[in-house]
């Protein structure tokens, strides 16, 4: 069965406590929605502000395939300013849970259900598509539920939403209201769920085995408080987890572009992916613990439910005091280094030794350990600064020249940037492009000695767009030059690393 994607990213999402859009950046992710394959777009809610039907406007003009949506209360007003802005589809709401109805709307039972009706007849005399939500379905009187979704059903309404507004409800119990509403009506069904237990996933999940058609969802699962059902953990559990035996589900999602949009999303919204998060978080497919690691090399089955490849990910390993010899050696080998058997065991001796002392062993650390049992120089590198400086200060953009030297030949290159390491790294990418097309993680400024004169350190994690990783540290006089060094170093590792691999595949 094909489960309709009901992305409500620019609606709820942006509802999460702290996010503003502009009308552009609006734009931006419902396009990159769009790439994604999502079925329908809640593009957000055009009567709040000037800038939201600027943002809307944008998006019904943009010739996407997604059908986009808007947010209505059960008030004309709401509905003209649907229209106003050139949407054909509204979804429109009203809570009828006794909750909302007594403290915050302060009507009757039937006068909800009177607005609701009234609202439907209007917007379907407009001639348009209308989903129907009850808000706070699942604190609403079972019977009175299915009376309101019987009532707005006869007045024209297109879809109905069960709306979990305070993600109270129970798989068990969305279930049941799921198939009252779809007994009552017929009409196609769809759940909206709020992560306030953590069980918005698995509450969708469930009504959708019990007959609702679409799922409402957000990128990362961001949202009001503990946010909504998230899109990729949604569409991931449809499509792989298992269910009754002659059921199958399926999504239009790519899923391989899941992890690529919310690294994208995540970006333009500033809110950062837990680490641990499901399919799209830094750990989900990660492994340190030396068990893991020895089963995931001999077959990934093992520890990863699904191949990381599928939503556009690659996995990782990472050196630590639960390491072990399997899990050393692979990291070395990513980087084409092949210590003995005895070496191996030196290098974790020396690792679980950090370990222990409460020390996080980046791949600087494990290459550096790498080195000295080995009684190795460093690693090949393929990209060496030759040429730098830099020019910053108040009222003019920080601006770099950059002279590198690939592989015996040389480039030089100039950019701007938000500052003197932005200016850098974007002039170096000018030269390195798509290959070496990175992104600084995580980036720590120590300093070693005291006094203007101290040394500093500079210890950076970068990121390519495939999800390779490397870390570099630099040490020197001058936090810019130092800066640009560690990302120079970091740059070769994820090129040497990528090099090999392409070597590997081809052999
Ligand atoms: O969570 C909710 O109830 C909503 C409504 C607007 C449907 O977002
Ligand atoms: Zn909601």
């Amino acid at each position: 069965m094909k489960v309709r994607i009901f992305d409500t990213t620019l609606r709820d999402g942006e509802q999460t406590p702290g996010v503003a859009l502009t009308p552009d950046q609006k734009l931006v992710i419902a396009q990159k929605l769009d790439d994604l394959g999502v079925d329908a777009i809640e593009a957000g809610f055009p009567i709040i502000s000037e800038g939201e039907m600027v943002a809307i406007r944008h998006i019904t003009g943009a010739g996407l395939k997604a059908e986009i949506c808007g947010l209505a209360r059960t008030e004309k007003k709401d509905i003209d300013a649907a229209v106003a802005v050139g949407l054909k589809y509204i979804h429109t709401f009203i809570a009828t849970s006794d909750i909302h109805l007594k403290y915050k709307l302060k009507l009757s039972r039937e006068q909800a259900l009177e607005k609701a009706v009234e609202a439907v007849q209007y917007a379907k005399s407009l001639g348009l598509q209308v989903e129907f939500s009850a808000e706070d379905a699942t604190r609403t009187d079972r019977e009175f539920l299915k009376k309101v979704f019987k009532a707005v059903t006869e007045a024209g309404a297109d879809r109905l939403d069960i709306p979990d507004t305070v993600g109270y409800s129970t798989p068990q119990y969305i279930a049941e209201i799921t198939r009252d509403t779809i007994d009552a009506t017929h009409l196609p069904v769809s759940v909206h769920c709020h992560n306030d237990f953590g069980l918005a996933v698995a509450n969708a999940l469930s009504a959708i085995q019990a007959g609702a058609k679409c799922a409402h969802v957000t990128i990362n699962g961001i949202g009001e408080r503990a946010g909504n059902a998230s899109l990729e953990e949604l569409v991931m559990g449809l499509q792989c987890l298992q269910w009754d035996k002659d059921r199958k589900f399926e999504t239009n999602i790519n899923t391989k572009l899941l992890y690529e949009t919310s690294r994208f999303i995540s970006k333009i919204v500033g809110v950062q992916v837990q680490p641990n998060k499901a399919i799209v978080g830094e750990n989900a497919f990660g492994h340190e613990s030396g068990i893991h690691t020895h089963g995931v090399l001999s077959n990934p089955l093992t520890y990863e439910p699904i191949s990381p490849e599928l939503v556009g990910r690659t996995r990782w390993f990472q050196v630590g005091k639960h390491a072990g010899a399997h899990g050393v050696a692979a990291m070395l080998e990513e980087y084409g280094i092949q210590p003995s058997k005895e070496q191996t065991h030196e290098i974790l001796e020396k690792i679980k030794k950090l370990g222990d002392l409460g020390k996080h062993v980046t791949d600087v650390e494990l290459l550096g350990i790498a080195g000295e049992v080995m009684q190795q120089q460093g690693l090949k590198r393929l990209v060496h600064l030759v040429g730098f400086s830099v020019s910053t200060g108040i009222g003019n953009m920080p601006y770099a020249f950059v002279k590198l030297n690939i592989e015996g030949k040389d480039f030089i290159s100039t950019d701007y940037g938000v500052g003197p390491v932005d200016a850098s790294i974007n002039a170096i990418q000018k030269i390195t492009g798509e290959i070496s097309k990175v992104r600084v993680k995580d980036y720590k400024l120590d300093s070693i000695s005291g006094g203007s004169e101290a040394l500093c350190e500079v210890t950076i994690k970068v990121e390519d767009a495939y999800g390779n990783q490397a870390s570099a540290k630099s040490v020197g006089e001058d936090i810019v030059i130092t800066s640009v060094q560690a990302v120079i170093d970091g740059i070769n590792r994820i090129m040497l690393k990528k090099i090999l691999k392409q070597k590997n595949l081809g052999q």
